[in-house]
Parts: structure tokens; C-alpha cells; sequence
């Protein structure tokens, strides 16, 4: 067990990690696959960076720039024609980044140099990636590995949120276990106790113990009976991702998306292991993953909603006003995504 204190010498931490960027060498969830049709573009922001994500004739899920490089208008307002994307304004085509067609230039026109800046995209788990840093790193950096994706034993609910935060605050109150008392009505955990605490230059671990009891827990096979019962929660956090268990009874994949300073996105995929036959889950899927969302998960999620908007909305109205943080995992984490940054800016300026 992992003693909790008020750790004076970090509150430093605190205040600087609400101004941080984010580490763009990574790989980041912006969308739902299903949200992009076809030949459709879709506006999303992506740490400040606007983006115009189309799905080209061949499927293939396409990241620019929304700005078009003539005069800045928006090209999610542009149509896509093949590979291509045709901003709304002047008919200008953009493929591959490149400016291949002007339809006011006469056939024998050179074209100007105009070029359209894109960003690696992978399409998984039903979620689309953008790399919105160096693209020379994209394919050595790994997306996030889900053994359970489209493994018929576990049920998946996947689950979107949004948030008036900036991201660092989202990500603590995912690493923060101590919170179960916010979810008391919910009849959520509850005793929890820090074991173990590992940090990596990445990620941070946190097993918790924790305590359930009561229809949700007998639902998620945690129990039988009325009693009480403890397990071991794992939360992991490997940036800019989670990757939650509870012992091998379910998993969150928390994917965060960080749009703004003020403003993150969340694309998670829960798998719970629900103790009926293949045949019945697969039956089951639509209702089941309906009632765990509506019924569960998102009512927990807006409890959490409204601390974390209030904390960053306090953090807006006096930012050097400074807090008292006891949990060391939180104090990790913050080390964790203030090192990342601090990393992406020394790679930027040229620094080992
Ligand atoms: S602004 Fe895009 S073509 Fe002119
Ligand atoms: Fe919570």
C-alpha cells in the first residue's frame, strides 16, 4: 500500500500542467470510421490544428489541412472527386498534397506551387488516427494494441464524450481511483487503496484495490450475492491512451483527443466479459451495449463531466492559484504529460 500525502514540493506540477501542448508524435483518435461515408469530408480539430478528413472512392480515410493554400477558405465545404479533394471556392484540386488542377487555367498553364499539408492516417478499431506530428515518425510509432477488438468473448460498447477542459485534467480524472465517492449513488467502487505505482519516461501504472457491491457489480459478474468484494484495478496510462482492467473481467481503451486548450474529446471502447454464451452476446449486442452506455457508463461520465469542467472553470478564473494534490499517481501522471511536452518542444527546437 502506497502511502497518500500532501506533496508540497510538487504543487509547482500543478499549475504549469494546465499550459502544456500536447506531444504530436503520436498517434491520435479523431473520429469514428463510421462517422466519415464515402467520398464525405469531415471538419475536426486536433490540438488547434484544423483538419479536413475525407474518405476517397477506393475507402481509403484521407487527412489535410482545412485550409485550402489559395486563400484559406475551409476545404471540409469542398467535395472530394477520387482521391482528390476540390476546394469550394475557386475549384482548385488538391491531391497528395499537391495542386493538380485549376479549372480557370487553360490546358498548357503551369500550375502554381501550392501545397496542401497532410497527415498519416490509420483506420482501426472502428476509429480513425491522425499523426499530426513529424510524418517521418508515424510508422514507428505503434497505435494502441486491442486483443479484444472483434473477439467474440468479450462485448464491446464504444463510448464518445466531450469536454470543456484542457486534457490534462481529463487524464487525471481517469488515473484518479480515490473519486469513487462522487459515483456513491451509482453504488460505484469504494475503500479503494493505491498498491502499486510504476513511471516510465510514457506511461504511468496505478494498481488500486477496490471494493464493490450491489446490482452493478453482481451485473459485471464481479458478484453473486449482496456481498462485498474487492479486486484490483489497473490503470494504465500509456500517452496519449489508457488502458484500464479490471482483473480479466473487463477493459477500457480510453483514447483521448486533445482540440484545444479548452476543449477534449474521448473515444473509449469498454469490453466487459458478460458470463453468457457467444451465441447470446452476439444476440445480445445492440441491447446490451444500449443499456451499459445509457444506463452505466454515461452516467457515470457526466458526474465526472461536471468535476472536471468545475475544476478547469476554477483553474480559468485564477490560474495561479494553487491546489493540494495527495495522490502520487496523479502527481506522476502530470510528470509523464508535462516530460512529453517538454519533449516534443526539444525535438522542435532542435535539442537532444
Ligand atoms: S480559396 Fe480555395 S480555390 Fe480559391
Ligand atoms: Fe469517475
Amino acid at each position: 500500500m502506497i502511502e497518500l500525502t500532501p506533496a508540497l514540493s510538487e504543487h509547482r506540477l500543478k499549475g504549469q500542467v494546465r499550459e502544456i501542448g500536447i506531444n504530436p508524435n503520436y498517434w491520435y483518435a479523431v473520429a469514428w470510421a463510421h462517422e466519415i461515408k464515402p467520398l464525405q469530408i469531415l471538419a475536426i480539430t486536433l490540438w488547434n490544428q484544423e483538419l479536413a478528413i475525407y474518405c476517397d472512392d477506393q475507402n481509403i480515410v484521407r487527412a489535410v489541412e482545412n485550409r485550402c493554400p489559395h486563400k484559406g477558405v475551409a476545404l471540409h465545404r469542398g467535395v472530394v472527386q477520387r482521391d482528390a479533394i476540390v476546394c469550394p471556392y475557386h475549384g482548385w484540386k488538391f491531391q497528395n498534397g499537391q495542386c493538380t488542377h485549376i479549372p480557370y487555367f487553360p490546358i498548357d498553364q503551369k500550375l502554381p506551387t501550392a501545397c496542401l499539408r497532410t497527415f498519416p492516417v490509420r483506420e482501426q478499431y472502428g476509429i480513425i488516427f491522425v499523426f499530426p506530428g513529424d510524418p517521418a515518425q508515424a510508422d514507428q510509432i505503434p497505435l494502441l494494441d486491442i486483443p479484444q477488438y472483434a473477439n467474440p468473448n468479450w462485448l464491446m460498447i464504444p463510448v464518445s464524450a466531450h469536454f470543456n477542459a484542457h486534457y490534462t485534467i481529463c487524464n487525471e480524472n481517469t488515473m484518479d481511483v480515490f473519486h469513487g465517492y462522487l459515483h456513491r449513488n451509482l453504488q460505484g467502487w469504494f475503500d479503494p487503496v493505491l498498491l502499486k505505482l510504476e513511471e516510465a519516461e510514457a506511461s504511468v501504472r496505478a494498481d488500486y484495490r477496490v471494493s464493490y457491491r450491489g446490482a452493478i457489480a453482481r451485473f459485471l459478474g464481479l458478484n453473486d450475492t449482496s456481498k462485498v468484494i474487492t479486486r484490483t484495478i489497473s490503470v494504465n496510462y500509456q500517452y496519449p491512451n489508457y488502458i484500464n482492467s479490471l482483473q480479466d473481467l473487463s477493459y477500457l481503451y480510453l483514447m483521448r483527443s486533445p482540440i484545444s486548450q479548452h476543449e477534449s474529446r474521448s473515444f473509449s471502447l469498454l469490453f466487459v466479459n458478460v458470463r453468457l454464451p457467444k451465441w447470446l452476446i452476439a444476440l445480445l449486442q445492440p441491447v446490451l451495449e444500449r443499456v451499459i452506455r445509457n444506463r452505466l457508463f454515461m452516467r457515470f461520465l457526466a458526474q465526472d463531466i461536471a468535476m472536471i469542467e468545475s475544476e478547469y472553470e476554477n483553474y480559468l478564473r485564477d490560474r495561479s492559484r494553487r491546489y493540494v494534490e495527495v495522490n502520487p499517481a496523479i502527481i506522476a501522471l502530470q510528470r509523464v504529460m508535462i516530460r512529453q511536452y517538454n519533449f516534443s518542444l526539444d525535438c522542435s527546437t532542435g535539442e537532444s
